[in-house]
């Protein structure tokens, strides 16, 4: 078995406050870290702030701010939205920290003193966007980058440069060899195809260009690209050595299990990264896992659109006292590692249908039958092994199996479509009609059953509705705490196991008219 685990997400330019398609991205990764830490003993989830580059210089700039209180002010945002979303980061790692840019530093000396990084004239088209140089055929029809639809900047400049077509084979190779590096699988042929046409890459700007950034050690002219400064930022967070006396934590935890990003920047992540990671005599990630962009009612989020929301509005609107609705929706709204789409209608409909009518309404049913047939009492001869057990032991096994592909949305169906089981249970054995006919022990059992099961599912759940999982925790007398090898066909044992002030509904419907009001 696995012991140690480590997963990242990636680091936020800090030129704008969080949206919920920043926040998708750390649901996501908080999600398979707290389901992970159910079954690995060491778990260690990493996120952050990317703080350098022209773009975040340009918009101090235009705010008349110097960067460094915009990076603070900014950082600051990201993370009190993690705070309020439940996100359980172990490390959160700004690049302007001091640590890391020593790291960062450390590690251009090392690839330019073995010739893995050599000085060369360079010309080209920069989209500070992307923070990235573009080529000609990269741009749309009408010459402008396609991902920020604004037209890159001529450049022409003295550079260092990384020979990336040096490990062009050995990560080809390696792609092809390791089917789960690059998740979801369909998303490896894109990049066996960008693979094909690499070249060289720029890896530092002239410091009279590019102010804002880590300083080349031996060339103080000259500033490190952001993204090798940023992609540095999963191994420094951990304590990485260039001479090789690393920390506890990197030799723990590295290589990761899962890097989080999303579809647009796979290329660096696949390509780049591994590049870097081989010239540092490094292992890959296990897997780098590419999710999609979520829209707004279709739209792509754009401040210029003004359609960018962020996760604390969405709070706000619902009056939310708890993040567990929105970590839910935002869950399940993309199918593995595709698009998806964030709508009020959509918002409510899906946390109304799965938390509240279904998952929640079944457990404050069961326990309210409990009290009224039985005073709350679980009797012993309820006790039984049954159908239901065998469901759950199936489903547990293909959540884990979700969550080994990262496939998060899959996983949450999955455990929903236990819950419609049980549901399903309760109403073709109507207990109540039983209850009528006096067959108390068959009644008891349907209870007990159906109750047992909701162990299982509120282990299960509470990766995506930590708070909502307490609160049926709590009800069912389970210790949250339990890891999946723990999980037992009957979890709950003989006695009393609640009484009727003790009942609480675990989530409330969300008002359907309640934003039309509001709006
Ligand atoms: O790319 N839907 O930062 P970033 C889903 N600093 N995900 C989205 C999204 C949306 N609408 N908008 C952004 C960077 N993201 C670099 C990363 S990592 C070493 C450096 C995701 O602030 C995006 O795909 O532009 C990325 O994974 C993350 O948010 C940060 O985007
Ligand atoms: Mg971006």
């Amino acid at each position: 078995m696995m012991e140690n685990f480590y997963i990242t997400t990636a680091i936020d330019y800090v030129n704008g406050a969080p949206h919920i398609g920043h926040a998708y991205e750390k649901i996501y990764t908080d999600i398979i870290f707290r389901h992970f830490k159910k079954r690995i003993p060491e778990c260690f989830f990493l996120t952050g702030t990317d703080e350098h580059g022209i773009k975040i210089q340009k918009t101090a700039k235009t705010l008349g701010i110097n960067p460094q209180e915009m990076c603070d002010i900014n950082s600051k945002k990201f993370q009190d939205a993690w705070k309020l979303l439940n996100i359980e980061y172990s490390k959160f790692i700004r690049t302007t920290d001091d640590y890391h840019k020593t790291i960062v530093q450390e590690i251009f000396e090392k690839l330019l003193n073995q010739g893995d990084i050599y000085k060369h004239s360079y010309t080209g088209l920069y989209c500070s966007g992307c923070e990235t140089f573009l080529n000609a055929k990269d741009l749309d029809e009408n010459g402008n980058c396609p991902i920020h639809g604004k037209k890159p900047e001529s450049v022409s400049e003295e550079n260092y440069f990384f020979k990336l077509t040096k490990y062009k084979d050995r990560i080809i190779e390696h792609i092809k060899k390791n089917r789960s590096f690059i998740l979801p699988e369909f998303r490896a042929n894109e990049v066996l195809n960008q693979l094909e046409n690499i070249e060289d890459i720029s890896v530092s700007r002239a410091k009279t260009n590019v102010e804002w950034g880590i300083e080349v050690k031996s060339d103080p002219s000259q500033v490190i690209y952001v993204w090798i400064d940023a992609l540095s930022n999963y191994i420094t967070a951990l304590g990485y050595d260039v001479n090789g006396n690393h920390s506890e934590n990197f030799k723990k935890f590295w290589p990761a299990n899962f890097q989080i990003i999303g579809k647009d920047i796979l290329k660096f992540h696949s390509i780049y990264w591994s590049a870097i990671l081989m010239a540092l005599g490094l292992e890959l990630p296990k897997t780098i896992y590419a999710h999609g962009w979520i829209t707004i009612d279709q739209n792509k989020m754009s401040k210029s659109t003004g359609n960018v929301i962020a996760p604390k509005a969405v709070m706000d609107e619902y009056e939310l006292t708890n993040p567990d609705a929105l970590r839910y929706f935002m869950a399940t709204a993309a199918a593995n590692g595709k698009d998806g789409n964030y709508s009020d209608v959509d918002f409510k409909e899906k946390v109304n249908a799965d938390l509240a009518n279904n998952m929640g309404n079944l457990l404050n049913r069961t326990l309210n039958m409990l009290v009224k047939y039985f005073d709350g009492e679980i009797k012993d001869d309820f006790i039984s092994d049954n159908e239901l057990n065998n469901k759950a032991k199936n489903i547990i096994r293909q959540v884990q199996l979700y969550f080994d592909i990262a496939d998060v949305s899959s996983a949450a169906n999955t455990i929903i479509s236990l819950v419609d089981e049980a549901n399903k249970y309760v109403n073709d054995s109507a207990p109540w009609t039983l209850a009528k006919e006096e067959k108390m022990v068959e009644c008891g059992k349907v209870l007990y059953d159906v109750l047992n099961l909701m162990t299982k599912i509120t282990l299960l759940i509470e990766p995506y509705c930590p708070e909502i999982a307490k609160l049926m925790a709590n009800q069912l007398k389970l210790d949250i705490n339990l890891k999946y090898t723990d999980i037992q066909p009957n979890m709950i044992k003989s006695g009393k196991l609640i009484s009727k002030e003790e009942i609480t509904p675990v989530f409330l419907r969300l008002d359907s008219s309640f934003a039309t009001n509001k709006k």
